[in-house]
């Protein structure tokens, strides 16, 4: 149990909270696993019909907490970072990301897997995996492309390049920007039209928007495996160190 993920149930929505706002919302495996299990919950909740998920303070999230990434596991449990993006990925019920600030890495990938996004106009979207020594994951490089296109994705990707929640919403990553004083009552508001919706067509229209699960796991296993390499690399290893050091990464 964590205190740095908060879950709340109302009307028939469940808000899970990053909440951990001294680091910028950093997430960490105990987080992932929270994270995971509220999503978890969620699906074999009949009685809850949405679930939003957005960040305390003035971040979504600054993405993996830098300190803490899974480089996987001996046993055959999954990692909670793995379970909490096959939670996302496998949830059949209505996900909605509210992006109240800045989404980094896992920020902006879970958003692929969430139904409706909807950002305040202070949000920004940024996935800086190869300036760390690391690549796209969740799909992400299989879903953020399909979203946005291919141009965009490969800015976003391969020079860090963040957009703007304007910018996401022109290319289609968002699908409503509200102002930052507007923002929670509006996204309540949307939380409650789903919450409110015939669940069964709600669960059968995402199936059917969501047809191409088979390969988007399959995406994401290879990711992963290139990612668990990226962690143990030269690459990886420099951009921490230049983190620590404050100082820009010199790669060989
Ligand atoms: N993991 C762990 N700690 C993080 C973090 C992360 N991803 N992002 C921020 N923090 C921590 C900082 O270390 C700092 O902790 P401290 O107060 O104990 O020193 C605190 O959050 C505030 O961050 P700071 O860098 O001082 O704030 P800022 O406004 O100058 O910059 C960010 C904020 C998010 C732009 C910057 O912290 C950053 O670039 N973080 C890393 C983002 C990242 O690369 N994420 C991983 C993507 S895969």
């Amino acid at each position: 149990m964590t205190d740095q993920i908060r879950v709340e149930t109302a009307n028939r929505v469940t808000t899970v909270t990053i909440n951990r706002p001294d680091k910028k919302n950093a997430i960490n495996q105990a987080m992932y696993a929270a994270m995971a299990d509220a999503l978890i919950d969620y699906g074999t909740d009949d009685s809850i019909r949405a679930l939003v998920i957005t960040g305390a303070g003035d971040y979504f999230t600054s993405g993996n907490d830098l300190a803490d990434f899974s480089t996987g596991s001996e046993s055959d449990e999954l990692p909670p970072v793995a379970r909490f993006l096959d939670a996302i990925q496998t949830c059949e019920k209505p996900v909605i990301g509210a992006v109240n600030g800045p989404a980094i890495g896992v920020g902006l990938t879970m958003l692929l897997h969430c139904d409706l996004v909807y950002a305040a106009e202070p949000a920004t979207f940024a996935a800086p995996f190869v300036g760390l020594g690391l690549v796209p994951e969740a799909a992400s490089s299989m879903l953020l492309p399909a979203a946005v296109g291919m141009a965009v994705a490969n800015d976003v990707f391969l020079t860090g390049r963040a957009l703007t929640a304007e910018e996401a919403l022109q290319f289609g990553l968002v699908a409503r920007v509200f102002s930052a004083a507007e923002f929670k009552t509006k996204t309540q508001e949307l939380a409650l039209v789903v919450a409110n919706s015939a669940p069964s067509a709600m669960k059968r229209s995402k199936e059917l928007i969501r047809h191409n699960r088979a390969a988007v796991t399959a995406h994401m296993h290879t990711e992963s495996q290139y990612f668990r390499e990226q962690l143990l690399s030269p690459d990886f290893a420099e951009s921490v160190a230049a983190k620590m050091q404050k100082r820009p990464a010199v790669f060989k």
